[in-house]
């Protein structure tokens, strides 16, 4: 074997030695590359009589033509063959059976939520929401608790770091009360408007949760009445457990921010507390000092509030005993209400 032939074959070997495009070329730049073997034989031609150079270059010009197809050929291979990796890795198998994605359905306080609110937008309440963090002012000293007031700790509080404008601890609020004064204050009378949302206090049974739902309810105009409390709250509840056949009961009660103060109960028409009384809310007519602290004229603005509890009404409506079960988390609980 001439030594042209040699170097033919021994480029198609470096070429099919090349494992990818970047091996490739630096083997082409042996052969074909500016100071590649074949390039540096053209280059010799010069040095040949007229009659060899001819001969001469036709040969080396043979070789160099077959060592471009050997190239490209195993570049097309080379291409091919990442392609097909490719399509390999990216292959789906169309036989195969979906794998499906489960069904999440609404967790029943959300469905009491929604229901809550159908309610009582039916009858021209605004809905309203407001933070869950807290000032001292808007959750207690607005609301008739001063500073030391013993009402203060009816609600165990949950402090978070952190300091109000003027120097108080920040707090979780532990009712949807304070959202009565931030509404009032930024809407002009007539105010209905219901403000639901999450409320924490530290607290935990069957009947008591460290995070749980109210839902703040408040009609400010110029004559709303204790009765019409009675009516609003007696009719939203009619709706909501639908029907009419329900013991609910008025209990007196006391909160600083009301007077006269009730306490709703409404006992169980099902489940293993059939006929119990469960308390439901909180509720009265707004104190003076309150409606002042909304911006408002106590002697011209009069009306009720009251902050009932969305576990609780949940209880009732599907006779649970334990509100704890709400938050464990256990779909053999949760899938019976959807
Ligand atoms: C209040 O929170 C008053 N802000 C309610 C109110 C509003 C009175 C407006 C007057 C005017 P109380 O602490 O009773 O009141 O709570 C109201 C309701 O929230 C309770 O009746 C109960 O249904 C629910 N509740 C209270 N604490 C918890 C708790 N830890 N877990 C679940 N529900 C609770
Ligand atoms: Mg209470």
């Amino acid at each position: 074997m001439n030594s042209i032939e040699q170097l033919v074959s021994q480029a198609q070997a470096d070429f099919l030695n090349a494992a990818d495009a970047a091996a490739l070329e630096n083997a082409k730049a042996k052969y074909l590359g500016r100071v590649g073997q074949i390039t540096e034989l053209m280059k010799g031609l010069g040095k040949l009589v007229p009659d060899e150079r001819k001969t001469q270059g036709a040969v080396i010009n043979a070789a160099k033509t077959r060592i471009e197809k050997e190239l490209n050929a195993r570049r097309n291979a080379l291409t091919d063959a990442l392609m097909q990796e490719r399509l390999n890795a990216e292959a789906i198998d169309v036989s195969l059976p979906g794998r499906g994605r489960g069904m999440g359905g609404m967790h029943p306080i959300m469905r009491s939520w929604e229901r809550v609110e159908e309610i009582f937008r039916s009858i021209g309440f605004d809905i309203a929401d407001g933070p869950e963090i807290e000032t001292d002012w808007t959750n207690f000293t607005a609301l008739n608790s001063p500073e030391n007031h013993p009402a203060r700790s009816m609600q165990d509080t949950f402090y978070i770091d952190g300091n109000d404008t003027e120097g108080k601890p920040l707090l979780l609020r532990t009712h949807t009360s304070p959202m009565q004064v931030r509404y009032a204050r930024m809407h002009a009378p007539p105010i209905k408007v219901i403000a639901p949302g999450r409320t924490y206090r530290v607290d935990s049974d069957a009947t008591h949760s460290p995070m749980f739902h109210q839902i703040e309810g408040l009609w400010i105009a110029e004559n709303i009445s204790f009765a019409d409390l009675k009516g609003v709250y007696l009719n939203f509840v009619k709706a909501f457990f639908e029907t009419d056949d329900l013991r609910v009961r008025f209990r007196p009660s006391y909160f600083p921010f009301t007077e006269p103060s009730a306490e709703i109960d409404i006992a169980f028409g099902s489940g293993p507390l059939k006929g119990r009384w469960l308390e439901v809310s909180g509720s009265g007519q707004v104190h003076p000092t309150v409606v002042r602290n909304m911006g408002l004229d106590p002697e011209k603005f009069i009306g009720f509030a009251f902050g009932s509890g969305l576990e609780r009404l949940t209880m009732l409506r599907y006779g649970i005993n334990d509100l704890r079960l709400f938050y464990e988390g256990d779909l053999r609980f949760l899938k019976q209400f959807n």
